[in-house]
């Protein structure tokens, strides 16, 4: 029987009935009937259905009895017992699960043995064993004890897949997860199955053993077996996807390019190849992290979220006798679904690095030396300090962008109400005035605006000054299910069609550094270029969006343009920053123009409010400095002292200003673990990392992500600290609490006054290029040299190997081929790295900005859009 049910804001769905075990059940048309019996409450056995994948059929474990109605109604039973997680339900239909079918049952245990046959039953030494569905349904559906006598089939074992990824193909029942996640939602030649059709005169050397798990790396893929222990280094003609010659990186077949390869030298994997190790059924993949260190009934699992960009991924953390052993995704089906990336899964060792700040430490006036004190006596002696200076010019505030809500306001709070300062900025990073009053009017106490799911059935997405799958992978997974699916296209305004973008067919409109705001005003109807023309004209659909990256700080007028496109195009807009606190911030007021709840702090009405809720007389009302300005006040002694927390010195635009700032004022720094800033201030207090304490992030689209402390600590909150120093100052914070912070923020998002205004920016001055110089572009690739990746080797070699971009033209003048060496120039030195040649203007290089060997602030004390010098080295072949 057929009904169609309306559901709201949805096309009606067809409903379909048909009974599983007996019992009807109603789904709408298409729901497989794995799904439908799911309903009901039936588990039917399974190793390869994944819900966010597309079926496969692959491990035959959810067989069931079906039979159907013919053409005059009578019910058919099929001859042979059908996969569950392929058949989608028909009306009328009738489902007979294990549980009401021996045919169903016999089936089961059939494949049960077929599986169990060549695996090697390995249960107590697998990082599975415990968790592992095999094992699960062995004990359920299987037979108790084994008829096979032969010798199983073996291989050599772990395989490298990655230098985080090992493969014991032993393990491997085929179910095909991993290779669909790769192909369907990371689209990345991480894995495949491979030597299908073993036996067949094409697959001599796969026939060996049939098909199998591997991947396209040449020092990776061996199927033939050579006898020896080790894995040989076969021959490249063995790597292509049906063993034919030819390597391949992406899904085709061709050579590895410099760019194409990861810091281990191997072919680029994936920044998502942990969720294959979660998503795997057995114990086939693993990690080199995590392997044989627990079980995981040693394990206390706690969710949480991630710290590690904007995303606000759910997360689950275990834990064994208080050291964290690992991290899985969490399921959210609005934010990360249940896929995190690479970083999100492998980088938490920082959290318990040597470097750790444990006691405060007070700088010895004889020594000079940083020495462990008592926190009674690193808050006295910080106290006294920000009082000698506050009369010796005023301090200032840098929290840095990774705070939770509860702690980036006590930073405002702190700030306004013991420092008597709006010199006050979060942003750790490319930063200017245009940015802060658009954060101001667009972002600042905005709510939930633009989500992940706005983003996968978004008819146009135009991402602008921003690089999804390096600086936000989960939007970058969603934008992809979207493309996937056929609802969303992609345009980017960038120098060169990344491979990110690649694999979200977008559609490259080259813009070389500082000539963005002019391709952004040149979309609109009735533009010159028609592929503008017809992009105006898909922003101007319903639920378009222009998505802005933070890098779109360093372009003059960018962020102007981009306002002004949503205004012509009626696109929705959104700011995706990289760093998890940066949302919070923008609210707590963490900006040198902006109270909380978005108040412009140059509103004598809004400052009273907030002086109302926060029981004070007066709020400081002189405008504030930016970060650069607060540096350069430092620097000249015009301001004396600085409260720095979250800083990493190459972050910034100018380290050395920070550095020689820094070093004449009065600091103390809030610090997880020691830094560059560490060795200038005169206080230090260490503070707790995410694990340690409760809070919330505010992830990029505006959602609040709060998580519960995962394991015990003696370490105090941002927040905890800072009420602490206050109190020595003679202040009462009011942030006891977690409760009684979000009764305040809560009280405080309400605002009806005046809001910050943003007047249109100019464009800069174009740079201007010739002869051997170039512009320079730049982004932060995702794993890099981020102080939050430190102490995970594993993890590090699956990056990106750095290289140095340049277009043909170029390179033909410099007088290099790809993979020849082009040392880069700038005021303060160079960098040489391998050329990889590119698509893109003339004129242009691009360099990863904080990578291994290159980071533009420190080693060439420029920024995207400066010119640097080129000098091209040709390598001995
Ligand atoms: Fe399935 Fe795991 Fe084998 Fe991949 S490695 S096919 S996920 S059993
Ligand atoms: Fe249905 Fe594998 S779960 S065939």
């Amino acid at each position: 029987m057929t009904t169609t049910t309306p559901v709201p804001g949805h096309e009606a769905l067809e409903m379909v009935s048909a009974t599983i075990d007996g019992v009807e059940v109603e789904v709408p048309k298409g729901t497989l009937i794995i799904r439908a019996a799911e309903q009901l409450g039936i588990h039917i056995p399974r190793f390869c259905d994944h819900p966010l994948l597309k079926p496969a059929g692959a491990c035959r474990q959810c067989l069931v009895e079906v039979a159907t109605p013919d053409r005059e109604g009578n019910v058919r039973p099929m001859p042979k017992p059908q996969a569950s997680c392929t058949m989608e339900v028909t009306p009328g239909m009738e489902v007979k699960t294990q549980l009401t079918s021996e045919v169903a049952d016999k089936a089961q245990h059939g494949i049960m043995e077929f599986l169990l046959i060549n695996h090697p039953l390995d249960c107590p030494v697998c990082d599975k064993g415990g968790e592992c569905p095999l094992q699960n349904q062995a004990m359920s559906n299987g037979r108790a004890t084994s008829r096979f006598i032969d010798i199983k089939r073996t291989f050599p074992k772990p395989i490298k897949v990655s230098t985080e990824i090992l493969l014991d193909r032993d393990r491997c029942i085929l179910c095909q997860r991993c290779t669909r996640f790769s192909a369907e939602i990371a689209g990345d030649p991480f894995i495949a199955l491979q030597g299908r059709g073993g036996g067949s005169p094409a697959y001599e050397v796969h026939g060996l053993h049939g098909s199998q798990i591997g991947t396209f790396d040449e020092n990776v893929l061996q199927f033939e077996d050579t006898g020896e222990s080790e894995v040989a280094v076969i021959a490249p003609d063995l790597s292509g996807p049906g063993g034919e010659p030819g390597l391949t990186a992406g899904l085709a077949a061709g050579p590895v390019g410099v760019a194409e390869r990861d810091a281990s030298g191997r072919t680029f994997a994936s920044y998502f190849s942990g969720n294959t190790i979660q998503i795997c059924p057995v114990g086939a993949l693993t990690s080199a992290t995590y392997r044989f260190r627990s079980r995981p009934f040693d394990l206390v699992s706690t969710p949480s979220i991630a710290e590690h960009d904007a995303s606000g991924a759910a997360i689950r953390v275990d834990m064994r006798r208080g050291v964290v052993m690992r991290r899985l995704a969490g399921e959210d089906a609005e934010v990360n679904e249940e896929w995190i990336t690479d970083k999100d899964r492998f980088a938490f060792p920082w959290q318990d690095a040597a470097d750790r700040l444990t006691m405060p430490m007070v700088r010895d006036e004889e020594s000079g030396e940083l020495v462990e004190t008592s926190w009674s006596e690193a808050l006295d002696i910080a106290a006294r300090g920000i009082r000698t200076a506050q009369e010796a010019g005023g301090l200032a505030a840098l929290p840095g962008g990774r705070l939770t809500v509860e702690d980036a306001y006590a930073w405002s709070k702190f700030a306004r109400l013991a420092l008597q300062t709006n010199d006050v900025d979060y942003r750790a990073r490319m930063h200017s005035d245009e940015e802060a009053a658009f954060l101001g009017a667009h972002v600042a106490n905005a709510g939930l605006g633009v989500t992940f799911t706005d983003l996968e059935y978004a008819p146009e997405v135009l991402l602008v000054a921003l690089e999804a799958e390096e600086e936000v992978g989960n939007a970058f997974l969603r934008l992809r299910k979207g493309v996937l699916a056929g609802r969303v296209h992609v345009s980017t305004v960038a120098p060169y069609l990344s491979r990110g973008s690649k694999k979200l067919s977008a559609d490259l409109h080259p813009a070389a550094p500082g000539t963005e705001t002019e391709v952004v005003d040149a979309i609109h109807d009735g533009s010159s270029h028609e592929e503008l023309n017809r992009l105006a004209g898909r922003l101007s659909a319903p639920g378009a969006i222009i998505a802005v990256g933070e890098r779109a700080a360093g372009i003059p007028g960018l962020l102007s343009a981009v306002v002004r496109l949503a205004e012509r195009t009626g696109a929705r807009l959104v700011w995706i920053p990289r760093r998890a606190g940066e949302r919070a911030a923008i609210d707590a007021g963490l900006l040198p123009g902006l109270l909380p709840g978005g108040r412009p702090a140059d509103s004598a009405e809004a400052r009273v409010d907030v002086a109302s809720v926060w029981g004070c007389e007066a709020l400081p009302d002189q405008e504030g400095r930016d970060l650069t300005q607060i540096l350069m006040a430092l620097a000249t002694g015009e301001l004396a002292g600085a409260l720095v927390g979250g800083l990493d010195l190459d972050d910034l635009p100018d380290p050395v200003l920070a550095e020689r700032a820094l070093a004449a004022a009065f600091v103390v720094q809030l610090e997880v673990r020691r830094s560059e800033v560490t060795p200038l201030a005169q206080v230090v207090l260490p503070v707790a990392p995410p694990v340690e304490k409760a809070g919330t992030f505010i992830n990029w689209e505006g959602r609040y992500r709060a998580f519960g402390q995962v394991r015990t600590s003696r370490n105090l909150s941002d927040r905890q600290v800072l009420a602490e120093l206050a109190a020595e100052l003679g202040h009462d914070l009011g942030v006891d609490t977690l409760p009684i912070v979000h009764a305040q923020v809560s009280e405080l998002a309400d605002w009806s006054g005046q809001t910050p205004q943003f007047a249109a920016h100019a464009q800069g001055e174009l740079p201007h290029a010739s002869g051997t110089d170039a512009v320079l572009a730049s982004w932060r690739m995702m794993l890099d040299c981020a102080s939050l990746q430190e102490g995970e080797p594993h993890l590090a070699g699956t990056a990106h190997r750095p290289v140095a971009r340049i277009g043909l033209e170029l390179a033909a003048e410099l007088g290099v081929q790809d993979g020849d060496q082009l040392t880069v120039s700038g005021p303060a030195g160079s960098v040489t790295l391998p050329v990889a040649l590119t698509e893109m203007p003339h004129h242009v290089v691009w360099l990863p900005q904080h990578s291994p060997g290159c980071s533009i602030y420190r080693d060439l004390g420029v920024s995207a859009g400066d010119v640097v010098s080129l000098a091209g080295k040709e390598v001995t072949r």
